[in-house]
């Protein structure tokens, strides 16, 4: 008999627990030929600001070992033109969940952002990406300070009309204390890991691979990280965890799922095969039925110690 892959968290309910991760499937669209959006458990959009983004000049892509360098500079077209110009068409399509990914400098860009994303329907979610600087705090992450992290979720929480997902950053020494903070501050869910703070040089040139010198590591390399701090977070909060970090395959979303994760999500694993999660989706089903599963959701935190 087929496995029960469904999966809720946040009062939304997915019919498997793989999801697109943000700035790594466009606004869907761009992948409406390739990957049948239906049969994923939803996507979430590259991450949307108050006005439109050109990002950082090239290049801004590295590959490393089992990994990839990126610094895209969180290149958009802005919350309006989402609402306007891509979510009508994301609406004609059928059975697909839709979260938004929202970003700011200050806590006034995160609290327009979701304005303008409120009058839009169709979005099941928010998910802020709180590894931003912020300009009025001396340019450090929202995500690595307790005190911003907290008055940026409130802010967000505050005038957000959807289920609020916070991604936290990894570049924290207590992912515990902010997943803590995160759920106090009034997010339904937490999802992680944003990307690893990282560099490469090419030794031949002297010259940084990435023009903005310091990049975001992502990819199979940073997976036993990401597995530690979501196990990590899971503990500290009572709030579900989507977890993330170099999903290649289904034995990887088990494994997340087993740490503490009610759904996860694949991000830099579409740069290599641009179907890689409805794969994984398929992955999924197979090997839960060669392993007798039931109910997927029954393996959420259900790591032997
Ligand atoms: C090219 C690129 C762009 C990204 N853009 C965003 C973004 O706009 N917002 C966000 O929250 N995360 C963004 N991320 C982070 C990913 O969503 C994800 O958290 C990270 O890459 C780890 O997952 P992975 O190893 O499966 O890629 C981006 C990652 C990459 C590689």
């Amino acid at each position: 008999m087929a496995a029960d892959l469904r999966v809720s968290f946040a009062g939304i309910e997915l019919k498997n627990p793989v999801i697109a991760a943000s700035g790594t499937f466009g606004y869907g669209l761009e992948f409406e030929d390739v990957v049948h959006l239906d049969r994923l458990g939803g996507f979430v959009v590259k991450g949307l600001s108050r006005e439109p983004i050109i990002g950082n000049p090239p290049p801004r892509l590295y590959e490393t070992a089992a990994g990839m360098l990126n610094s895209i500079g969180l290149q958009n077209v802005g919350a309006r033109a989402f609402v306007d110009e891509k979510l009508p068409k994301l609406r004609e399509m059928r059975n697909i969940v839709v979260i938004a990914n929202v970003f700011g400098y200050t806590r006034e860009d995160y609290e327009h952002t979701i304005q303008i994303l409120n009058e839009g329907e169709g979005i099941a979610a928010y998910e802020l990406n709180v590894s931003c600087p912020n300009t009025q705090h001396g340019g450090i992450q929202f995500g690595s300070d307790p005190r911003t992290l907290d008055e940026v979720v409130t802010t967000a929480r505050r005038f957000s009309q959807r289920p609020l997902i916070v991604k936290l950053s990894p570049n924290v020494t207590s992912i515990g204390q902010m997943a803590h903070v995160a759920q106090e501050s009034g997010a339904d869910a937490i999802s992680l890991v944003n990307t690893f703070v990282a560099m490469s040089i090419d030794v031949e040139t002297r010259r940084p691979r990435i023009a903005n010198v310091t990049a975001g590591l992502s990819g199979p390399a940073i997976k036993p990280i990401a597995v530690r701090m979501v196990y990590e977070a899971s503990k500290s909060v009572q709030i579900p965890v989507i977890g993330l970090g170099g999903i290649s395959t289904a034995a990887d979303v088990i494994e997340f799922m087993l740490a503490g994760a009610s759904a996860v999500q694949v991000g830099t694993s579409s740069f290599w095969d641009p179907r890689a999660t409805e794969k994984i989706v398929r992955e999924l089903e197979r090997w839960c039925a060669a392993h007798e599963i039931g109910r997927i959701a029954e393996l959420t935190g259900a790591m032997q110690a």
